[in-house]
């Protein structure tokens, strides 16, 4: 798996770091919500990312758990996207989303899912990204959260993944090129 690797993009001690602002911030922004806290693991890419986020976030908070696709290839998203896998609430109107991405690329999943949320009754929807490639833009979208900006590269590890491999590396690397046939 390491052969497949460029270079190392964001390490394990910067994404713990990148998790500990994060949580900071979200602590401090929902201290007196007085509405419930649930945080959306976008599967299955936010896994690893959740897991580290959540156990840094020191006030109540609920994790649930949607899967969505908006790739119709493996490297070049479709536009379209597709939710495999809802939440079933009846409580919308007293929470407070965070939905948690592991990258933010063209931004139609985001904001797509925070539309949809919205629609739904939410009291407030938010999103939280690990990694984001503004370059990649094809909607407008700034996430609320966000971990670290990174250049136009295929990156996987830390829950990313290129045909499903690679999610278990426990850092972010830039994949070879020829492991996925760009440049
Ligand atoms: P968006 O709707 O184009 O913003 O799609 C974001 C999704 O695309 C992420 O949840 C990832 O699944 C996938 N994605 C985008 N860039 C990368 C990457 O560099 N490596 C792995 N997956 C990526
Ligand atoms: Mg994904």
């Amino acid at each position: 798996m390491l052969n497949d690797i460029e270079s190392v993009l964001v390490s394990e001690k910067e994404i713990d770091e990148i998790c500990t602002r994060i949580a900071n911030s979200i602590n401090a922004d929902y201290k007196d919500s007085g509405k419930k806290l649930v945080l959306i693991c976008i599967l299955k890419g936010s896994l690893a990312f959740t897991c580290e986020l959540m156990k840094k976030i020191t006030l109540p908070v609920e994790i649930d758990f949607m899967k969505v696709s908006s790739y119709g290839s493996k490297t070049v998203s479709s536009g379209v996207i597709n939710i495999h896998l809802d939440i079933k609430r009846d409580d919308m109107e007293d929470v407070d989303f965070i939905i948690i991405e592991d990258i933010v690329d063209s931004g139609r999943t985001l904001s797509h899912l925070v539309r949809y949320l919205k629609e739904r009754g939410a009291n407030s929807v938010r999103t939280c990204t690990m990694l984001d490639k503004p370059d990649r833009r094809k909607v407008e979208f700034v996430p609320d959260y966000s971990g670290k900006v990174i250049p136009d590269k295929f990156v996987v590890g830390f829950g990313l993944d290129y045909d499903e491999k690679y999610r278990n590396l426990p850092f972010v690397g830039i994949l070879k090129p020829e492991v996925w046939g760009g440049q």
